[in-house]
């Protein structure tokens, strides 16, 4: 573990006021040691007791923690529900007219959907799901802009007990297509476009490449939702217009009542190796970890005006957006477009113009708003905030510092919340009434989380030591199975030499501090972090060496002042050594290549030729020696088992 050590030298610390402890949910830490506490008497006990007071049971479970088969933990299992029921129907006897979302488009239209209108809407699509024999278990691949209506397709999934599978619209026709293969599934809901900084993206012609790239005859019907009205291409054996299978539905709809272990959805994530993972949810579990913690994390008031800036496409648009706000019956912003169109302040705008009392964002967001224009949130009121959060990687103590002072004005506590898609909701960060804050510190566990920092053999480190980051005991939101790869599921999260297979490995190291706070340090393993998105290193390989003219490719990390990381290649080419003109055209070939196998995100930020990457003589890339070029810095690794030391001098020369 003498790898794993921090630079990191945080000393400030921020109290909450008064004022937001008096009237938060938990308002000390007293209150939030006395639910340790709980949580550490009677575990199951606890979140039996959780789970009662925040799901309405169709009928109530008996059976608290299933552990007869380890790590495939089922909770709640005899326990019956639905999701949508618990997101809407719950709220029409007490607040049907309450604003559920307020959308704002690309362009700035507002529109606004009240409880009771978005259970119809809901039960409308639904039923036109069903008419279309899309049934309980089925898999729906969901790739729709950021709209009300994404939100309504997941709920309408849910409420039919349909299995969805949301992808990013930001994807390629490939990544679409490997997902919908995987999957398995029998529908695609889309649109025609999707629009972001008035950019127009052609997601139904992107959904129409991938359906012609074979295996794909599960997929029965496309339902397309016309956003522009441009034109589409239609396969009238298997297309239908949103707008037309809802006409003359019906606007109730029975909830298919599910058991607490039914799948809610699949969420494709990238891993070290090989394909993107299908992480598995359920939908008991996975509900009360996400209304849990709008409770404690997000110190949910029903005065909130909450915005989460996420995509649907993330695990965060499916626990902040699409269930937890509304399972806990708040009023929500979503926003179709991008912070910089048509104004670098849009984003300010958006939280002055709708009062948003609770706005949550990514690092790289953030530190591309302070680029726009540092002293830009001064110019508008963002009196209504109260509360603040980051997610989707370590925030730099400069970004922490601003959101709090120019964009929090010194009174919003910041949660920065760490977790991941296969922990369904958060996992260690700050109860804001509660917490003293440390700028780059996600704080402490939520109670009922046993997180721990462990080395080599499983055993706790030393505090201030470097370890790996696991969490000890199985917990209702956690991923219950990656789709069709048990094993798969089983030998990445619960390997058997850390805890002998008892702990989930969250692929992240950390460190404690004297308070007990978890500091983040980065990934133990072959992910990038860029922007807050996941990206396998081997994807991006498997990507590049698709190309014909690439023979070997190797992709690492490196810091970047925006993006938090971004992706470096260094690649070798089949024919010669690239020179003069030949060197840009290739990296500009290249870079679009990546676009179109992954998707704009996965683009390599430069790209480096040699005629040989750096190996072992056992022909092991040296990938600690590419992240050393990477950064530009002094080589001090031993390269004297290199085999080939020469080629050093070429991948040094930035190329791109
Ligand atoms: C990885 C999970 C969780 C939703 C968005 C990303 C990193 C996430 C933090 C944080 C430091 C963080 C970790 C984690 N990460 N939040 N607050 N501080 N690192 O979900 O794509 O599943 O990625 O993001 O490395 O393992 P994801």
């Amino acid at each position: 573990m003498t790898t794993i050590e921090s630079v990191l030298n945080e000393t400030r610390v921020f109290q909450p006021s008064s004022d937001f402890s008096q009237r938060a949910n938990i308002p000390d830490i007293k209150t939030y040691q006395v639910l340790c506490k709980e949580a550490e008497q009677d575990y199951l006990g606890f979140w039996a007791k959780q789970a009662r007071n925040h799901i309405i049971w169709h009928q109530p479970f008996t059976s608290i923690l299933d552990n007869h088969e380890p790590p495939f933990y089922k909770w709640f299992s005899d326990g019956v529900l639905n999701v949508s029921y618990n997101c809407l129907d719950r709220h029409l006897s007490t607040q049907a007219d309450k604003v559920a979302i307020i959308f704002e488009s690309d362009s700035g239209e507002v529109t606004k959907t009240t409880y009771e209108e978005l259970h119809r809407q809901v039960c409308q699509f639904a039923n036109a799901l069903k008419n279309q024999n899309i049934t309980k278990g089925d898999r729906v691949i969901i790739y729709m802009p950021m709209r009300t209506e994404a939100v309504v397709a997941m709920q309408a999934c849910a409420r039919i007990g349909a299995i969805h599978s949301v992808v990013f619209g930001g994807f390629s026709a490939k990544s679409l297509h490997e997902r919908i293969v995987d999957a398995g599934a029998v529908a695609i809901i889309t649109a025609d476009e999707q629009v972001r900084g008035s950019k127009h993206n052609p997601l139904k012609d992107t959904v129409d490449q991938a359906l012609n790239m074979g295996d794909t005859d599960s997929v029965k019907h496309v339902i397309v939702y016309r956003r522009t009205g441009a034109a589409v291409s239609f396969n009238s054996d298997r297309d239908v217009w949103w707008h037309e299978i809802v006409q003359q539905q019906s606007v109730d709809c029975e909830p298919e009542w599910v058991s607490s272990e039914h799948p809610l959805f699949t969420l494709y994530t990238s891993g070290s190796t090989g394909k993107p993972k299908g992480v598995q949810h359920s939908s008991g579990g996975y509900l009360l970890g996400a209304k849990l913690s709008m409770q404690w994390i997000f110190d949910y008031h029903s005065s909130d005006i909450f915005w989460c800036t996420a995509d649907v496409g993330w695990i965060t648009g499916h626990s902040y957006v699409a269930y937890g706000p509304l399972a806990m019956g708040a009023t929500q912003v979503i926003f179709e477009g991008i912070p910089t169109y048509p104004t670098p302040g849009r984003f300010w705008e958006i939280i002055q113009k709708h009062r948003v009392t609770t706005f949550y964002t990514a690092p790289t967001a953030i530190r591309s708003l302070i680029k726009l224009g540092a002293d830009l949130p001064a110019r508008y009121d963002l009196s209504s905030l109260r509360l603040l959060g980051s997610v989707g990687e370590p925030i730099n103590p400069e970004a922490w510092m601003w959101f709090y002072e120019k964009v929090g004005q010194s009174r919003c506590p910041i949660v920065d919340t760490w977790w991941q898609t296969e922990t369904g909701s958060h996992m260690i960060a700050p109860i804001p009434g509660a917490f003293p804050l440390k700028p780059g510190s996600c704080t402490m566990p939520l109670p009922g989380i046993v997180a721990a920092i462990v080395d080599e053999a499983g055993h706790d480190v030393e505090q201030g030591k470097g370890g790996f980051l696991v969490i000890k005991k199985p917990f209702p939101s956690q991923l219950r199975t990656l789709w069709g790869d048990p094993d798969r599921f089983r030998n990445t999260y619960f390997p058997k030499d850390i805890g002998n297979g008892q702990y989930y490995l969250a692929g992240d190291s950390a460190y404690r501090d004297k308070d007990g706070y978890f500091w983040i340090m980065g990934r133990i393993d072959d992910v990038l972090n860029v922007s807050g998105h996941r990206l396998g290193t081997m994807e991006i390989e498997s990507a590049l060496v698709a190309h014909p003219s690439v023979a070997e490719a190797a992709v690492v990390g490196k810091p970047h002042a925006i993006k938090g990381e971004a992706v470096v290649a260094f690649v070798v080419l089949k024919g010669a050594y690239p020179t003069g003109d030949t060197v840009t055209e290739m990296i500009n070939l290249l870079r679009d290549w990546v676009a179109k196998e992954i998707g704009p995100i996965a683009k390599p930020e430069e790209i480096r030729f040699g005629e040989n990457l750096p190996k072992t003589r056992s022909g092991k890339i040296m990938r600690r020696l590419l992240r050393t070029l990477a950064r530009g810095e002094e080589i001090t690794q031993d390269i004297s088992t290199l085999e080939n030391p020469a080629v050093l001098e070429q991948l040094k020369k930035n190329a791109g």
